[in-house]
């Protein structure tokens, strides 16, 4: 692994690696020493999570950051190339983790500078080390990866962290349940994804009466951010939202899993149940993201 740009350039023995890292570096059996190395934290897009859990991830290991959150200060707004911009950065740093709005921006990056580059989010496309975060979570709960029946509902259009983690999955056989109002269905290059590899997948409307088979149902936001027209997003916002009457007769080990930040999709009285895992999902990123600059920067 040079970079991590797309789950897709990821092989199931590289997946395995990091789950294997991530579990270690939680259980304190490796402590990866990241000394005088220091993480560029290029965030062109808001972010909570992603940001703060490689910042954390970085310090956590005796390493530091440099951080640009947005252009607003930078020589940018002076008409610098964002290829400039990008070799400028690399003088100061050993890695560079970058979210856009742009789909393509982190592999471009990573053509142009000569240091390991991780996709943080670009656009509708991919969130990488978002599913691998997921996946981390999803042993942790379910003992294992391989041959689950996994519900993904919501924003399936537009959300990045199904795209990724619905390739991601596939690789371990995954059943799948796409839930989603009909304008915000998978896109079709992902389903010809699954298909190719002989995975079952249905589309749902409706989350009520899909979710007792699962063993995993990953949640997500209608990403207001993506809509060109307003007008297609008020129709479809709102248009589940999880409750905690809905999970009377789900398997015993089911998880709701959620990437956030949630508007309304999942209602607050699911979170004191013993199926709600978003949060420790949250947490996990910081062991999943130590695990990834780890193996970039060859400290395991
Ligand atoms: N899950 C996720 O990408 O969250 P942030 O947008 O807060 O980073």
């Amino acid at each position: 692994m040079k970079n991590l740009i797309s789950m897709r350039d990821l092989s199931k023995e590289d997946i395995m690696r990091l789950m294997d890292t991530a579990a270690k570096i939680e259980k304190g059996e490796i402590v990866p020493n990241m000394q005088r190395k220091l993480a560029a934290l290029l965030f062109f897009e808001p972010s909570t999570r992603t940001m703060f859990s490689f910042d954390t991830a970085m310090k956590r290991m005796n390493g530091d950051t440099i951080i640009m959150s947005g252009t607003g200060n930078t020589s940018a707004k002076k008409g610098e190339t964002f290829a400039d911009t990008l070799q400028t950065i690399a003088q100061y740093s050993d890695i560079i983790i970058m979210r856009s709005s742009i789909e393509g921006a982190a592999r471009y990056a990573a053509e142009v500078v000569d240091l390991p580059v991780v996709n943080a989010g670009d656009g509708a496309n991919q969130h990488p080390t978002q599913a691998l975060l997921d996946l981390y979570s999803i042993i942790k709960t379910q003992g294992k990866l391989d041959n689950l029946k996994i519900g993904l509902a919501g924003d399936l259009r537009f959300g990045r962290t199904v795209h990724s983690l619905a390739q991601a999955m596939a690789i371990f056989g995954a059943e799948f349940k796409f839930i989603s109002p009909s304008f915000l269905q998978m896109p079709q290059y992902i389903k010809d994804d699954l298909a190719e590899k002989d995975i079952k997948y249905e589309e749902f409307n409706d989350i009520e009466g899909n979710i007792d088979d699962l063993d995993i149902l990953y949640v997500t936001r209608v990403q207001r951010e993506r809509f060109a027209d307003p007008e297609d997003y008020e129709k479809v916002k709102g248009s589940y939202v999880l409750n905690k009457k809905m999970l009377q007769n789900v398997k015993k080990y089911f998880k709701v899993l959620h990437p956030l930040p949630r508007v309304d999709e999942i209602h607050t009285d699911v979170d004191d149940t013993e199926f709600a895992y978003y949060f420790p999902q949250a947490k996990n990123g910081v062991y999943a993201r130590q695990a990834i600059i780890s193996i970039l920067l060859e400290e395991v």
